[in-house]
């Protein structure tokens, strides 16, 4: 059998309220414009927070501008939708007027992985809002390389050769591969920096059961690519991980979110915040615009196929993860402007603080 793509290409066309969610029609119109889309062979339309997500599978490999260009002209018509309605920041994501065969480099963010299909093929879409591709760097690690996280590495004698890391120099934009477990103290000295160095995808070693050039996980990372000349935001990310028969297993891939790690984005893209796992119900952005949130919708793919996927998060397993979450939401807005709850002043470079800068320069003696 041919190999399938599972891809998700995200943007966000317009929040209802302000940056919060995505509002009902938008989903429609998305809905709308798949259903009829022959190159599709299935489709789950949803968001999370202010980011409309396109959820697809197809035989068109990564890339492909048959998908690329339904996807664009998907978020274009939404966002003729969000103009007529007045919603907030109607494509807000869209930073390019003319398309050009590929939407990598043009706002929307995509996570896209051709494979090779195992008999039973369990895929796990992470929808983020109001965070960066980086945020996907902690989980992932724990996920592939760190055996306190994931037993299979130690247990399971198909994991046991460990994963090899695609990380992107987001600065020089270079990628390097890297091995774990070989490499893993030289790997955690490039992920632990999140703003410069992400995790872009995750493959099998030579010699496991999967095949060693497919991926086994990938990230959204493409407005990191592009030098848009001003502030676009942060690239709210999305990730696509597969799991079991010489994977992790799911229970392992949901694991590393038992911990509300602190990730950067939350009010206007400057400061640093607890993630809060949520179900599709709660995948809205509230408290000073968050906190940031993910949602996680698993499936099984079966040539191509996916049914309804399950909200893995719409579980009381992770209501503790909430609370801690909302705890250090609230502990971390007592410092109000105060780093490390609002980003260094390198990171803030697209806000007011230069022109401060700027404007008080003489008075310093
Ligand atoms: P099953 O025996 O239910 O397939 O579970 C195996 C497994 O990997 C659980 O983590
Ligand atoms: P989004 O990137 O989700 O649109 O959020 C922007 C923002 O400024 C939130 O406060
Ligand atoms: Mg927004
Ligand atoms: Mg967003």
């Amino acid at each position: 059998m041919s190999k399938t793509t599972f891809s998700i290409i995200k943007a966000d066309v317009g929040g209802y309220p302000g940056h919060a969610t995505v509002h009902g029609e938008l989903m429609e119109v998305a809905e709308k414009k798949l259903s009829a889309s022959n190159d599709l062979i299935n489709y789950h339309v949803t968001h999370c927070g202010d980011d409309l997500e396109l959820l697809m599978t197809h035989k068109e490999g990564e890339d492909s501008e048959k998908i690329h260009s339904l996807a664009w002209e998907t978020f274009q018509e939404a966002t003729e939708k969000a103009r007529e309605l007045g919603l907030y920041g109607a494509g807000q994501d869209l930073l390019s007027d003319a398309f050009s065969g590929n939407v990598r480099g043009m706002g929307p963010g995509i996570a896209e992985m051709e494979f090779t299909e195992r008999k039973a093929e369990p895929v796990v879409a992470f929808l983020m809002d109001k965070t960066e591709p980086g945020a996907f760097n902690y989980p992932l690690f724990k996920i592939f390389a760190d055996p306190f996280n994931t037993a299979g590495l130690v247990i399971d004698p198909s994991l046991h050769a460990g994963f090899r890391f695609e990380i992107m120099d987001i600065k020089r934009d270079k990628t390097i591969m890297m091995n774990a477990p070989e490499e893993i103290y030289d790997i955690l000295a490039l992920l632990g920096a999140k703003g410069r160095f992400v995790i872009n995808k995750v493959y099998p070693k030579e010699g496991s059961k999967l095949p060693s050039d497919e991926p086994v996980a990938a990230v959204s990372t493409e407005k990191l690519y592009q030098i848009a000349g001003e502030y676009v935001g942060k690239d709210d990310p999305v990730a696509i991980v597969r799991a079991q028969s010489g994977l992790p297993a799911l229970g392992e891939v949901l694991e590393p979110f038992s911990h509300p790690f602190l990730v950067s984005g939350w009010m206007r893209g400057s400061h640093n915040g607890p993630i809060m796992p949520v179900s599709q119900k709660d995948a809205k952005c509230t408290r000073f615009d968050g906190p940031p949130r993910v949602l996680c919708l698993g499936t099984q793919v079966k040539d191509g196929k996916f049914d309804e996927p399950a909200d893995l998060f719409d579980d009381p397993a992770f209501d503790m993860v909430r609370e801690k979450s909302a705890d250090i939401a609230e502990y971390m807005r007592r410092h109000g402007p105060f780093e490390p709850h609002r980003l260094p002043m390198e990171e803030m470079e697209y806000t007011t603080l230069p022109e401060v800068m700027n404007e008080l320069e003489d008075r310093f003696q």
